[in-house]
């Protein structure tokens, strides 16, 4: 394949430092961060607290400024939030005073051109993909923690868009519920061809999910090894390939947290 007819990459940093100024002086939370990610592409951030992960998330979702390098979003440079990118977090962040039904249609009431009917059809989609369509009118408050983050999925996809940032989206959840949730995403990331970031301290949720998974190092926050996860989809988090290489992948992590 030649250069010119390469498909470009969806998302492309270049040189990405990001220093942080504080009461204790500088703090490198990403030195030299070079990544090209694929339109379609899952790729897991992983590493221990501390090592820029979520700082990198927010440099693209555009939350992040200041920034040293090149961060670019379908060769654009990333300047501000866009609504071709999403971000949902390890708190749902659902909004308690409206029903399920109104959360996931909020973000659409910013999104020109749809009727209200629309709006809502869109939102039943998405709350059928995420297998909470006879949950449109509970409240919030009476949703288990796997299905508000059901709800944050269908929320952060209700746009339709092209990106999704997830951070640490099912950190909080125990390990059943979670292990649905990795079903729902490799089947909602089949049909909607997103492009993902996702960040988790979780080796193995990586492997599951991830075509790529990346770790991570503190101080200064750098990328230092890269895995390319080749195993058939949809994967299993107790499947036998998928636990060997989680345990390479954890050794090397190991490795690189001694030196
Ligand atoms: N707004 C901020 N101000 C100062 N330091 C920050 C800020 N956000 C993050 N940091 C620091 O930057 C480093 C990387 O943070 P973060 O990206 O949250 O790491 P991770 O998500 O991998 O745990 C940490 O040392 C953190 O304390
Ligand atoms: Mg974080």
């Amino acid at each position: 394949m030649t250069a010119d007819t390469e498909i470009p990459a969806k998302i492309r940093l270049n040189a990405v430092n990001k220093i942080f100024t504080g009461d204790r002086g500088k703090l490198v939370a990403l030195q030299d961060i070079n990544l090209e990610i694929g339109e379609s592409e899952f790729v897991c951030f992983v590493g221990p607290s501390g090592c820029g992960k979520s700082t990198l998330l927010r440099i693209v979702a555009g939350l992040e400024r200041g920034f040293t390098g090149d961060a670019e979003v379908d060769g654009s440079p990333v300047n501000g939030p866009g609504r071709d990118r999403t971000v949902m977090f390890q708190e749902h962040a659902l909004f308690p005073w409206l029903d399920v039904l109104g959360n996931v249609m909020f973000p659409l009431k910013l999104k020109p051109g749809l009727t209200d009917k629309e709006r809502i059809e869109v939102a039943h989609y998405y709350l059928k993909l995420v297998g909470l369509e006879t949950f449109e009118r509970a409240a919030i408050h009476e949703l288990s923690g796997g299905m508000k983050q059901r709800v944050a999925l269908a929320r952060a996809l209700a746009p339709n868009p092209r990106v999704l940032l997830m951070d640490e989206p099912f950190a909080a959840l125990d390990a059943m519920t979670r292990e649905q949730l990795y079903g729902d995403l490799q089947r909602i990331h089949a049909a909607r061809k997103k492009t993902i970031l996702f960040v988790t301290h979780n080796v193995r949720e990586a492997v599951c999910l991830g075509d790529r998974v990346l770790l991570f190092s503190p101080r200064p926050g750098r990328i230092r090894h890269e895995f390319k996860v080749d195993l058939p989809r949809p994967r299993e988090f107790n499947d036998t390939a998928l636990a060997a290489l989680s345990r390479d992948i954890t050794n090397e992590l190991k490795t690189i947290l001694a030196v």
